[in-house]
């Protein structure tokens, strides 16, 4: 009999916390609804001491999601179990607490400046808390695999003895190599007594492009549960991407024949493309699976092999991930409720509201353009649920700009009654908008990055602008906007950014997750 392999989510927390890629409470619960859809198995939804809106958007997806475990992580610290806690309670019985602490010898000397004792005190302490308030834990070691073993396997002893039903076997500054850290996996499984009682699960990061390699030698080791990201998006080099995982299993299903995994494969590339567009992050054309290229064949030979016979240089059919599940345009003439069915079909949850401002903006569009694909329906949504209650709007933009004139912009913004004007020169049109919105907001941002790209095919296709901007202190904030002028969509999308820096100041910075962190010592 085939075993089970748990697929834990990571995208709205671990994914999160790649810079740039911070998701507002909307685009969190698209997301989460996406991956209800995937059929993953657990939703890691966010850290909910870390802030206000962290906390709301966990309870949020606790309180509606249906399926999946919801997960919320908590750092051995009575404050942040509570908070956890709290959060995922609307989950009832599918509620889980991920309880964390560093166990290495640099992290126990240099950032924790704790002695191993006061580390198994800690985890002890911190499952006991967590188990009072939910079945359900989980306990992650942080930077297990830079942990000695027999200490290791001390800590994941006493956090099953104290009621852990998970035990997570992090690789978090992505330093395993698979041969080893199966053998780590191993040692565990003869060294831990009472280790059967718990499920052992891997979390592995991709600084050495070797995060799925890792996670896979893991199950075969016995490891039962998977945590990764959708796009592998993470820290640094991101996470484990789940979709490599999931389709290595069932591609290679003849090797991985002890293990399957339940995901709805076919809501891949989908999911794919939404977490893309929340997370302002691009997918490399060549990324395995969901990049543009992963199923486009260029050359003469593999082009012949493939219309002979697909397998010849096909391993996996792109249907089973969702690719080519594309629907007829619409156009211009269609109405608002062939366009709200058609956003329901692609799975968008939306307010009444939100289809209006959609509406108008696909009229917008339809005048200037033949057909308004499924893509272009995505670059509309994104643009409106990436936009808080308490943003600035673009009213209104002109740009003049030319070989013999200096490019001058006149940009009006507006939030809900009011209304602000001014104009700028620049170098360069695009550089010009921005200006008159820095002149307008009083502020200077730095383009750290910009990226314009067509978002369906053909001369007139909506152009989607993805950039980053650091607004001082280093922090960078990502920012996304559509148009069929690539001008007005990078104003749109700067605007989108300054927004979103707005919105974070008044919730939370880095800087003072550091300060917090540190303060609590963990
Ligand atoms: O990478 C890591 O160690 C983590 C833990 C919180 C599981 O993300
Ligand atoms: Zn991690």
């Amino acid at each position: 009999m085939a075993d089970k392999v748990i697929i834990f989510d990571t995208t709205l927390r671990d994914g999160e916390q790649c810079p740039g890629a911070s998701m507002n409470f909307r685009e969190k619960l698209e997301v989460a609804r996406q991956l209800q859809r995937l059929n993953v198995d657990v939703i890691e939804a966010g850290f909910p001491v870390i802030s206000d809106g962290d906390f709301d958007a966990v309870q949020k997806i606790a309180t509606e999601i249906r399926g999946p475990i919801i997960a919320g992580l908590a750092r051995c610290v009575p404050e942040d179990i509570d908070a956890a806690g709290a959060a995922v309670k609307p989950a009832g019985d599918r509620a889980r607490i991920h309880v964390f602490l560093a166990t290495s010898k640099i992290h126990r000397d240099f950032k924790l400046k704790k002695a191993s004792e006061e580390i198994i005190r800690l985890t002890i302490e911190s499952v006991k808390r967590a188990k009072a308030m939910v079945k359900d834990v989980e306990f992650s070691p942080e930077d297990a695999s830079r942990t000695e073993p027999e200490f290791l396997a001390q800590v994941v002893e006493a956090a099953i003895e104290a009621g852990a039903t998970t035990v997570n076997i992090p690789d978090t500054v992505g330093y395993a190599v698979p041969g080893q850290f199966g053998a780590l996996i191993s040692y565990l499984r003869a060294n831990v007594k009472r280790i059967d009682e718990a499920i052992i699960s891997v979390h592995c990061h991709n600084d050495l492009g070797m995060a799925v390699a890792n996670s896979l030698a893991a199950v075969q080791a016995g490891a039962r549960q998977i945590e990764g990201t959708v796009n592998g998006i993470g820290e640094r080099a991101g996470n484990a991407a789940i979709e490599e995982i999931v389709m290595a299993v069932k591609t290679r299903s003849d090797y991985f024949n002890d293990f399957y995994t339940e995901i709805n494969t076919r809501e891949i590339v989908k999911s794919s493309r939404l977490v893309s567009r929340m997370s302002g992050l691009i997918v490399a054309r060549s990324k395995a699976i969901v990049g543009e290229n992963a199923f486009a064949h260029s050359s003469g030979i593999h082009q012949d092999g493939i219309l002979k016979h697909r397998e010849t240089y096909e391993i996996m059919d792109p249907r089973d991930v969702g690719w080519g599940e594309t629907e007829l345009p619409l156009t211009k003439h269609s109405g608002r409720h062939a366009m709200a069915k058609r956003l329901q079909h692609l799975g968008y949850q939306l307010s009444d509201e939100e289809v209006q401002q959609i509406f108008v903006r696909f009229k917008e569009i339809g005048d200037k353009k033949k057909f308004v694909y499924d893509d272009d329906l995505g670059a509309l949504v994104d643009d409106s649920i990436s936009v808080t209650q308490e943003a600035w709007l673009l009213d209104y933009l002109n740009v003049t700009s030319g070989t013999a004139t200096i490019p001058t912009a006149t940009v009006r913004l507006r939030r809900g009654e009011e209304t602000l004007q001014d104009s700028s020169p620049g170098n360069g049109a695009v550089d010009a908008a921005m200006k008159a919105i820095d002149r307008i907001l009083n502020q200077r941002g730095h383009l750290v990055e910009y990226h314009v790209s067509a978002v369906s095919s053909g001369k007139d296709a909506l152009g989607e602008v993805n950039l980053k901007c650091d607004f001082g202190g280093g922090r960078l904030i990502t920012g996304k906007g559509a148009s069929t002028d690539v001008i007005e969509a990078s104003a749109r999308a700067y605007l989108n950014a300054v927004n979103r820096m707005l919105h974070q100041s008044s919730q939370h910075s880095p800087e003072k997750e550091v300060e917090f962190l540190e303060a609590a010592g963990v």
